[in-house]
C-alpha cells in the first residue's frame, strides 16, 4: 500500500541526524563495537523498535528507502525513547558498497514487496544478487530471518537459497508467532488479522 507523502515526516529525517544517517561511518562507535542487525525494508518500524527494545544489549539498523515511511519509523524511536536504532532512510543497495565483509550478526527481511511480475524478479529483496551481498555482509555463523505472507515470493526465496552459499536452518509454510523469540511486524499483524498463513525461513552462514 502507497504511504501518502507528509512533509513533516520528511522534516524529521534531517531534524534527526543522531538517528537518521546519510551514510555508515565505520569510525562511529555505535558501527564500530558491538552486536549489530539489520532490517532491509523496516517500514513503519514495529518490528525494529520493539524488538531493540527488548535487546538493549544489541545495536540495530532500520533500511527503509520510502522516506516518508522513514519518518514515522523515526518518529516511533523518538516517542519511545529507543536508543539503540539507526535508520538509513535509503535504498539498501546505496548500503552495500559502504560496508566491509562479516559485518551483520543478523539480517531481518520482513514482508517484502513480492515484486509478482517476473520482469521484476530482480527487485526482489531475495533475488540472487541480493542473497550473495548477505552472504557476504554477514558475520560466520550470522544468521538471516525471511517472513512473508506471500506464496509466490516464498517460493521464489527457497529457489534462490538453494543456489546460494547458505546453509537452510529452517522453513516453515505455516509458522506460528512465538512471542518469546520474535515480535510482529505491521504487515505481520494485519496478515494474520485476516488469517493468512505467514511463512518463515531461518538461514545461516
Ligand atoms: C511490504 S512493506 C513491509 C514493511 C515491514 N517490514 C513490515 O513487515 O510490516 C516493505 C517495505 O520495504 C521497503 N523497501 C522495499 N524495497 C526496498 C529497498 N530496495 N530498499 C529499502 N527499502 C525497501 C518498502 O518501501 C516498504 O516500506
Amino acid at each position: 500500500m502507497r504511504t501518502k507523502y507528509k512533509q513533516w515526516a520528511v522534516d524529521l529525517l534531517g531534524e534527526h541526524p543522531e538517528i537518521v544517517i546519510e551514510k555508515i561511518d565505520l569510525k562511529d562507535e555505535f558501527f564500530a563495537k558491538g552486536n549489530l542487525f539489520v532490517e532491509f525494508g523496516s517500514g513503519k518500524g514495529d518490528f525494529i523498535v520493539n524488538t531493540a527494545l527488548r535487546h538493549p544489549e544489541n545495536k540495530y539498523l532500520a533500511v527503509e528507502k520510502v522516506r516518508t515511511v522513514a519518518g514515522f519509523l523515526t518518529r516511533k524511536l523518538l516517542d519511545q525513547k529507543v536508543e539503540n536504532v539507526r535508520v538509513f532512510a535509503n535504498d539498501v543497495a546505496l548500503l552495500f558498497d559502504q560496508l566491509p565483509d562479516n559485518y551483520f550478526d543478523g539480517i531481518f527481511i520482513n514482508f517484502a514487496d513480492p515484486w509478482p511480475k517476473k520482469k521484476h524478479a530482480k527487485r526482489r529483496l531475495t533475488f540472487h544478487t541480493f542473497l550473495e551481498q548477505y552472504y557476504r555482509l554477514l558475520k560466520n555463523d550470522g544468521y538471516l530471518i525471511f517472513k512473508s505472507d506471500n506464496d509466490g515470493l516464498y517460493e521464489f526465496t527457497l529457489e534462490e537459497i538453494a543456489l546460494s552459499k547458505f546453509k537452510l536452518i529452517s522453513s516453515e509454510e505455516d509458522y506460528k508467532f512465538d512471542e518469546s523469540i520474535d515480535v510482529l511486524t505491521e504487515y505481520e499483524s494485519k496478515f494474520r488479522s485476516i488469517g493468512h498463513k505467514i511463512h518463515r525461513i531461518v538461514l545461516q552462514k
